[in-house]
């Protein structure tokens, strides 16, 4: 069929397989360009479809040669729906490692599940045996606890003040104010349940009780930080009680892995167009002026040009990892230079519906946006009748 896309608020109905597949395409072209890395060999990738655990899994595979075990939680196509962007992504990711011929499986599931680890184990003794390199780059609005039964619903509000501030709707380019009511202790506690660290230590707790992680094997998760503008309403919110959860489990699952000399760490990423980004208010108008600000010092990164600066500059050389006062990896440094983030302050007070096309990059956040569905991509001809019935070879 041929494959527009609908959107509905912050989501896009539709998906393009040829799109996504270029999309695929291209961070690998990128990462092969940079060489090769000394670094993982076998590598287990929670959240492994879109985003920055797909830039993570394409950088061990297509960087380090690494065998992959990708998890995540994706639509098939069905009765003449597209599939899910993260499922286009990983049969296109698929395909290259087997034309490459790099080990590669994936499983599609709920990662949060007793059922889902086992698998995974299951399918890491019977073909890796252990892991040196475990990735964990969830993000997901609910989560189903496992031994309770329970299901939680993270939110995005601010805690103990009304939060009010601009924020842009990035489809019209209308700039307005937006107001958000201080959230109950019980939006805290289903949002650090949600997003918080624990569903991370369940994962390296049953991957050690099954004795499949490599002496020194490593692990790291993703956290943001952000700027004074977003502060109340993200790392002051909800979802920054979740990262602090996050970011103090990664000292427990260190403990954990002391008897294997092993690590955990957490890497502070930078503000990047996402599907889970666009939902959070505010944070689109600060990416676009972000965006606009880093394009103009040359210094501006995607997930891909992220996450192999991980691999390449911090995990894997030489000395020692460098690390922030709170024990992190900051690959979010140029994001929060000085010089960045006085710009931003400064376009902040002048950003309004008239002003925001010269001083933003709404066009560049609307590309990436576009984008994440496989939409937009040059070389891609979107005219053509394509196939959506696409299947992910290697899928356990
Ligand atoms: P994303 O939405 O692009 O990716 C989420 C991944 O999780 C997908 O592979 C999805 O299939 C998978 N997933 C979701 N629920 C699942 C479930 N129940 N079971 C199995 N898989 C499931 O998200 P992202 O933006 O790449 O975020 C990844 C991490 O990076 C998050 O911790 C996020 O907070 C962090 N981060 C994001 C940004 C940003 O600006 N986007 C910045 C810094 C850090
Ligand atoms: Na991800």
């Amino acid at each position: 069929m041929i494959i527009e896309p609908r959107m509905r608020g912050f989501i896009c109905l539709t998906s393009h397989p040829v799109g996504c597949e270029k999309n695929v395409l291209n961070q690998i072209e990128y990462t092969r360009k940079k060489g090769i890395i000394d670094g993982p060999k076998k590598v287990l990738v929670i959240g492994a479809s879109t985003g920055f655990g797909l830039s993570s899994r394409i950088t061990s595979a297509f960087g380090a040669n690494a065998a992959t075990i990708g998890v995540f939680f994706e639509k098939p196509p069905s009765s003449g729906k597209t599939a899910s962007p993260g499922w286009y992504n990983s049969a296109a990711f698929q395909k290259e490692a087997a034309n490459a011929g790099i080990y590669a499986k994936s499983i599609n599931g709920d990662a949060f599940s007793d059922a889902i680890k086992k698998k995974t184990i299951d399918l890491i003794k019977q073909d890796l045996g252990k892991i040196d390199l475990v990735i964990y780059s969830l993000a997901s609005p609910v989560k189903t606890n496992p031994k309770t039964g329970i299901t939680h619903r993270s939110v995005l509000k601010p805690i103990g003040q009304t939060f009010s501030n601009k924020t842009v709707d990035f489809h019209t380019g209308i700039v307005s104010d937006v107001t958000i009511e201080p959230c109950s202790e019980e939006d805290i506690a289903n949002t650090v349940e949600v997003m918080g660290g624990d569903d991370w230590k369940l994962w390296i707790q049953a991957l050690i009780d099954a004795d499949v992680l490599a002496d020194q094997a490593m692990t790291l998760a993703y956290s943001y930080i952000g700027p004074q503008v977003t502060k109340a309403i993200y790392r002051e919110g909800t979802i920054g009680k979740a990262k602090d959860h996050l970011e103090a489990t990664a000292f427990e699952i260190q403990d954990l892995l002391k008897p294997l000399e092993g690590s955990a760490f957490i890497s502070v990423n930078k503000a990047l167009v996402t599907q889970a980004s666009s939902a959070i208010p505010v944070i689109p108008l600060y990416i676009s002026l972000l965006y606009k600000t880093m394009k103009e010092k040359d210094l501006h990164e995607g997930c891909i040009e992220q996450i192999n600066r991980l691999f390449r500059e911090r995990l894997y050389i030489k000395d020692e990892i460098p690390l922030d006062t709170k024990g992190r990896i900051r690959i979010d440094d140029w994001e929060m230079r000085e010089d960045v983030q006085n710009e931003i302050t400064k376009l902040w007070k002048l950003a309004d519906t008239s002003t925001l096309p010269e001083i933003g990059d709404l066009n560049g956040y609307k590309s990436d946006f576009l984008n994440l569905f496989g939409f937009g991509f040059d070389g891609v001809d979107y005219n053509e009748d394509v196939n959506e019935n696409i299947d992910i070879n290697g899928l356990v």
